[in-house]
C-alpha cells in the first residue's frame, strides 16, 4: 500500500499543479434498519466500490484543472461512476472529511467527503449503477461494506478490512466510521487490530 500522510484543506491546497495532482472521492451512507439472518443489525449501508485493478475504493477520481472547485469535479466523477441513479447528488465543501497526501507511485492529494442520504437514495443509486458509463470499465460493481463483526470475531468487518484498497481508502474508511459514528469506536478498534492480524 501507497506510505499516506493526513494534512489539513489549507496545507492540502498548498499543494499545487505541476506537482501535485488533486482527487476526491466521497462515502455515501444511509441508515438501514435491517438484520442479517433476522439478528444482526446492519445500522448503515456504506457505499464502496470494486475498481478495475481489483482493489477497492470510493467513487470519485482526479480533478481537473478545468473543474471550477474540488467539489465540482468530485460530483462529474460521481455521475460518471454512479450513474443515473445519483444525478441528484450534490456533494459539497461542508461534506468534506479529511485529506491524505502520497508521493508514490505520483503525487497525489486525496480529498475525501461523507454524505448522509435516505435509504431509497441509497438503494436508487445502487439500482441503477449498471448504466453508469463507467460500468464494467473503470467500476466492477457497488458493494457495502459489512459494519459487523460476526461472532467467529473475523466475518463481517474485520475480514472486509484484510482487502487490498487503493490509495488511503482503507484509512478514508476507518476515520469515517469512527467519526461519523458508523461502528462503536471500541468494536472498531477490534476489527481494525484483527484486520491486522489476519494472514
Ligand atoms: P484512479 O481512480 O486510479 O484514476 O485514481 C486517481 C488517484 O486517486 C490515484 O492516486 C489513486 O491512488 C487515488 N484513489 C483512487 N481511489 C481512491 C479512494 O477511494 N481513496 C483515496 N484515493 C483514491
Amino acid at each position: 500500500m501507497a506510505e499516506s500522510r493526513s494534512l489539513s484543506r489549507v496545507e492540502a491546497l498548498r499543494l499545487g499543479p505541476p506537482d501535485w495532482k488533486h482527487a476526491c472521492h466521497a462515502l455515501l451512507y444511509a441508515p438501514c434498519p435491517g438484520r442479517l439472518f433476522g439478528k444482526i443489525p446492519l445500522r448503515f449501508a456504506v457505499l464502496m466500490q470494486m475498481r478495475f485493478d481489483g482493489r477497492l475504493g470510493f467513487p470519485g477520481g482526479f480533478v481537473d484543472p478545468r473543474d471550477a472547485s474540488l467539489e465540482e469535479g468530485l460530483n462529474r466523477e460521481l455521475h460518471e461512476e454512479l450513474g443515473p441513479g445519483a444525478t441528484s447528488l450534490l456533494v459539497a465543501e461542508r461534506d468534506y472529511l479529511s485529506s491524505h497526501a502520497s508521493e508514490r507511485p505520483q503525487r497525489v492529494v486525496a480529498h475525501f467527503y461523507a454524505q448522509r442520504l435516505s435509504l431509497e437514495e441509497f438503494q436508487t443509486i445502487e439500482d441503477r449503477a449498471t448504466q453508469a458509463k463507467d460500468h464494467g470499465l473503470e467500476v466492477m460493481g457497488l458493494v457495502r461494506v459489512p459494519l459487523y463483526t460476526l461472532r467467529d470475531g473475523v466475518g463481517g468487518l474485520p475480514a472486509f478490512l484484510s482487502n487490498t484498497f487503493i490509495g488511503s481508502a482503507r484509512e478514508q474508511l476507518v476515520h469515517a466510521l469512527d467519526t461519523l459514528q458508523l461502528v462503536p469506536g471500541e468494536q472498531l478498534q477490534k476489527a481494525v487490530t484483527m484486520a491486522q492480524k489476519k494472514p
